[in-house]
């Protein structure tokens, strides 16, 4: 089983990067094979909306995107972690999000079949934190995620998401957050 696991926050050994590595634990007592992807670290353009993917499908901005468009294509999961940022995904996670807007092109554009987009449909875990307490700080995030999932032909399975968990490092405070993450990873396989 081939998992993708994308990083999406700025800030290195942060809250999301810490629920990310638990549930990658759990879900390594499993025969898979893990790529993990740290958007901060990689150099790519926003979408610049130049129509280049419009008859194809296919972005034609040659940057570290494109190793990104085979895994996210070719991986029986994607595990994505951001934290909320102004009430969405924050800068990084989301330019990386309008740039599968070529899988949207191919999709109700071009009307392919979801298995001309990846084989089988995957599954998709999306984990998050927010600083604050925030009934709705989740309501914007949630709707991005979906969709960018319905692209990729991913199943949106399962998500966790915790409020009130700011300082960097703060979410180890809660070992039963970090333990719930790590479960996750441990049982998500036979979940559907
Ligand atoms: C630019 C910026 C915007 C933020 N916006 C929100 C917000 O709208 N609501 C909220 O509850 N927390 C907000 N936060 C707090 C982060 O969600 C919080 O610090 C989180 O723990 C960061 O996760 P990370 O360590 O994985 O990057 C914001 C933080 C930054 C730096």
């Amino acid at each position: 089983m081939n998992i993708t696991a994308i990083y999406g926050s700025p800030r290195k050994n942060g809250n999301t990067d810490l629920l990310l590595k638990a549930f990658l634990r759990g879900i390594k007592e499993h025969d898979v094979n893990v790529n993990e992807i740290f958007i901060r670290d990689l150099e790519f353009s926003p979408c610049i909306e130049c129509g280049g993917c419009d008859n194809t499908g296919k972005c034609v901005l040659k940057d570290d995107m494109q190793s990104v468009y085979s895994l996210l294509t070719e991986s029986d999961m994607v595990v994505f972690s951001a934290p909320v940022f102004f009430y969405g995904l924050n800068a990084c996670a989301k330019a990386m999000v309008d740039r599968c807007q070529c899988f949207w092109v191919k999709k109700y554009l071009l009307n392919k079949k979801p298995g001309d987009v990846r084989g089988e449909k995957g599954k998709g875990v999306f984990l998050s934190v927010s600083g604050s307490k925030g009934k709705k700080n989740f309501d914007g995030i949630f709707l991005t995620v979906r969709y960018f999932f319905d692209v990729l032909n991913i199943d949106f399975t399962r998500y966790l998401v915790y409020r009130n968990i700011d300082s960097k490092g703060a979410v180890l405070k809660h070992p039963e957050i970090i333990e719930e993450a790590c479960s996750l990873g441990r049982t998500i396989i036979e979940q559907s």
